[in-house]
C-alpha cells in the first residue's frame, strides 16, 4: 500500500460527503469483541490498515475475525495469548488488546506498540492501571508479558492523565474484572462513550462514560452484539479543512458538527462559512482566509490534537499569523518541512507551530511521517497551485479509508 499520492492542485471542491465511522472507535471495538462469549458484528467499519491489524491480532488470539460484505463479524472467546510482533508493534491501538486477553486467559504475550512517530507515546498509565488489578507486568525490550493466573479484580485507578487509551483499557479490563473499577481522571473523548456503549449493550455495566469518574460493575458475561460505530470526528475535520484550503462548498453528512465544534469554529473565525444542523456541516470558501492567532490543542471538548495539523494545512496562506499548540503529542508538527517545500511561511519550537501566512502554495514532491500529518499535506496540496506528489501513503492509509475516492468525487485531481 506504498506509493505517492498525486494531488493536482488549485480545484475547488463541491459537494456531499458521507463520514465513515471512525477508526478510534473501531479499533476499541474489536479489542472489546475480545471480551465477548459471541461474535459482535461492527456495522460499516473502513476498510483500513490498522483495522486489518486488529483483525491479524484477533486471529493470532483464536477469535473470529473476517468481514462479512460491509460489515466486521469479530470477537469469541480467546484460546492463544501470543500477539504478533508486525501487527502489534506498528500499531498504537494494538496495547489495547492485552487486558481483554489478559482478562479471559490470564496471560498475554504482546509488543511495545509502534504507532505514528508524534511524540514518545509510553503505554506505562495502561500496565500500571492493570497491575493495580492484579496482573504481574514483565517487559523485556520490546516484548511484553503480563499474567494473572487468577484473573483480575476491580480497583480504584486514578490516571495521572486523561489518556484516552488508558481509560480504554481500564474500561475492558473493569468490565472483565471481579467487583467494581472506578477510574478517576477518564478521558473524555466520545469514542470512550462509544466503547461504554458497545460494552453494556454487550451485557456490561458501565457508568458515567463521557465524565471524567467512570465506574464499572465487573465479572458480567458478555455477549456480541450488533452494532454501528459513531462517525469520525477527524475524517470530518479532514473534510472541513479541504474546503477551507482548495475552496468551494461541501455538505458533509453523518456526524454531528458539535463533534468536531472547534475545528469549524476556527475555519469560521478564518473567514469561511459554515452552516451546522442535526448530523452534518455545510461548509465553504470563497475569498481570502485570515490568520486566526494562538489556538491551542486540548482534551476533549477542546480541538483535538489530530486535528491540529489538518487546521494549519487550511491556513498555511491565511493572510496574518497562527500560532498552534499542541499540549497532548511533543512532535505534532513533523509534516511543517512538507509545508515549507509547498511554500508556506512555517517555523516549528517544540510543541509549536507558527504560521507566518501570506504566502500562496506552490505544488511540490513531499513525505508524509505520519498519520494526520501526511492528511496534513494532502489538504495543502489541494489548495496549492500545481501539482504535489505527497509519499509516504502508507501512514494516510492507516486511518483514511476511500478519502481519495471522497475527494475525487467532490472534483479534486487526485489519485
Ligand atoms: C488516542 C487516539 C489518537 C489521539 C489521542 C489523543 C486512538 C487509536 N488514538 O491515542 O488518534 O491523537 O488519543 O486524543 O484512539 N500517555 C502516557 N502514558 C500512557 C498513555 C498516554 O504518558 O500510558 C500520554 C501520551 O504520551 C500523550 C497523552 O498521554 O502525551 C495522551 O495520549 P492518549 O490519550 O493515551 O493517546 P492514545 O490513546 O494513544
Amino acid at each position: 500500500m506504498g506509493g505517492r499520492i498525486k494531488v493536482q492542485g488549485g480545484r475547488p471542491l463541491y459537494g456531499r460527503a458521507q463520514v465513515p465511522p471512525a477508526k478510534n472507535s473501531v479499533l476499541p471495538l474489536l479489542a472489546a469483541s475480545v471480551l465477548c462469549g459471541s461474535p459482535a458484528a461492527l456495522l460499516g467499519p473502513p476498510r483500513l490498515s490498522d483495522v486489518e491489524d486488529c483483525l491479524a491480532i484477533l486471529r493470532a488470539a483464536g477469535c473470529q475475525a473476517r468481514w462479512q460484505g460491509p460489515n466486521l463479524l469479530a470477537g469469541g472467546p480467546p484460546s492463544r495469548c501470543r500477539l504478533p510482533q508486525a501487527q502489534a508493534g506498528r500499531m498504537r491501538a494494538s496495547i489495547l488488546f492485552a487486558a481483554p486477553v489478559l482478562a479471559r486467559l490470564g496471560r498475554v504475550e504482546t509488543w511495545l506498540p509502534g504507532g505514528c512517530r508524534i511524540g514518545s507515546r509510553p503505554v506505562d498509565w495502561h500496565l500500571s492501571a492493570l497491575e493495580q488489578m492484579g496482573a504481574r507486568v514483565c517487559q523485556v525490550g520490546q516484548r511484553l508479558v503480563l499474567s494473572a493466573p487468577s484473573g483480575l479484580h476491580g480497583a480504584c485507578l486514578s490516571l495521572p492523565g486523561p489518556s484516552v487509551g488508558a481509560t480504554e483499557t481500564a474500561l475492558l479490563a473493569g468490565c472483565a474484572a471481579r467487583g467494581r473499577t472506578v477510574v478517576e481522571n477518564a478521558a473524555l473523548e466520545p469514542e470512550i462513550l462509544d466503547l461504554a456503549q458497545f460494552l453494556n449493550r454487550c451485557g456490561g455495566c458501565v457508568e458515567g462514560a463521557g465524565t471524567s469518574r467512570i465506574v464499572i460493575e465487573g465479572g458480567r458475561r458478555l455477549h456480541g452484539t450488533a452494532y454501528r460505530p459513531m462517525p469520525d470526528r477527524i475524517f470530518a475535520s479532514t473534510l472541513a479543512c479541504a474546503v477551507a484550503s482548495a475552496r468551494g462548498r461541501v455538505t458533509i453528512a453523518g456526524c454531528s458538527p458539535g463533534l468536531y465544534a472547534p475545528v469549524l469554529d476556527v475555519l469560521e473565525q478564518a473567514g469561511c462559512w459554515v452552516l451546522r444542523g442535526a448530523g452534518w456541516a455545510s461548509v465553504g470558501r470563497a475569498g481570502p482566509l485570515r490568520g486566526v492567532g494562538l489556538l491551542e490543542t486540548g482534551v476533549y471538548p477542546g480541538l483535538a490534537t489530530d486535528a491540529a495539523p489538518l487546521v494549519a494545512a487550511a491556513l498555511l496562506s491565511a493572510r496574518g499569523q497562527t500560532v498552534l499548540v499542541d499540549h497532548v503529542f511533543e512532535a505534532r508538527f513533523g509534516c511543517a518541512g512538507g509545508f515549507e517545500a509547498m511554500g508556506a511561511a512555517v517555523s516549528v519550537r517544540g510543541r509549536t507551530l507558527h504560521i507566518h501566512g501570506g504566502r500562496p502554495l506552490h505544488g511540490a514532491d513531499v513525505t508524509a511521517g505520519d498519520l494526520r500529518g501526511g492528511a496534513a499535506l494532502v489538504v495543502a496540496a489541494l489548495g496549492a497551485r500545481g501539482s504535489s506528489r505527497i509519499a509516504g501513503r502508507e501512514y494516510i492509509a492507516r486511518g483514511y479509508g476511500g478519502l481519495e475516492e471522497m475527494l475525487r468525487s467532490l472534483g479534486a485531481r487526485i489519485g
